[in-house]
């Protein structure tokens, strides 16, 4: 799916169609700004004030919604906490200010935590096609505060291996449940770890083969 970039009296919705996740968060916060299953325009940034676009672009896990005020209003700010979630079943949801494969990756990501995407590290909906089943959940491990909670995040995928995750991160359950707190950690994305979220070394009994550094 394409790029659009729709502009608006005060604020420009840009799009990514590749990114999107189908979480329907936009459609369901918004059905008037983003308006499903109609021919031609279907994203309408006027229909709102540009607080409320900004509230809905920011509610997207994907990142796929991304916004700029051209009213003097504020851009997007940095997320104050470093997080990644584990969706029931899907992806791992980042926010951060992100570098992904040593690129500027903006403030939130969905990454393949299947194995079975076609645009990794990306998340592209696979995990539902392929019946993938992970919890969102799990016992949280031992943690100390971290002394700081934002700041830049580089994420490496290894090759044939997992994420690489670097930068003050706290690792969180599908509802909001701290699992650890860390600075350096190492997530799978082949889907076979038995100590989810992290890497357990599975991949390389299974045999995983994807791009990385
Ligand atoms: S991932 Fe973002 S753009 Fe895609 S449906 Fe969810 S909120 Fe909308
Ligand atoms: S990437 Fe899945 S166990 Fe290492």
């Amino acid at each position: 799916m394409a790029k659009e970039t729709v502009r608006g009296r005060d604020v420009t919705i840009h799009f990514d169609g590749q990114r999107c996740i189908h979480s329907r968060n936009c459609v369901l916060l918004h059905p008037d700004v983003f308006v499903p299953n109609v021919p031609g325009e279907w994203i309408h940034p006027d229909a709102v004030s540009p607080e409320e676009v900004a509230l809905v672009a920011r509610a997207c896990p994907s990142g796929a919604i991304t916004y700029e005020r051209t009213d003097g209003g504020p851009q997007e700010p940095a997320p104050l906490v470093n997080q990644v979630r584990t969706r029931e079943d899907g992806p791992l949801a980042f926010r951060a200010t992100l570098r992904i494969a040593g690129e500027d990756a903006g403030f939130r990501a969905t990454l393949c935590r299947c194995g079975l995407s076609k645009d990794k590290p990306y998340c592209d909906g696979s995990h539902a096609t392929g019946g993938f089943v992970a919890s969102g959940e799990r016992a949280p491990q031992e943690s100390q505060p971290l002394a700081m909670r934002d700041g830049g995040l580089d994420v490496e995928p290894q090759k044939n291996g997992p994420l690489h995750v670097i930068g003050n991160l706290e690792v969180v359950t599908g509802t909001g449940h701290t699992v650890d707190r860390t600075t350096e950690t190492w997530l799978c994305r082949c889907g076979h770890s038995g100590n989810k979220p992290f890497c357990d070394g599975s991949h390389a009994k299974v045999g995983f083969q994807a791009d990385g550094i």
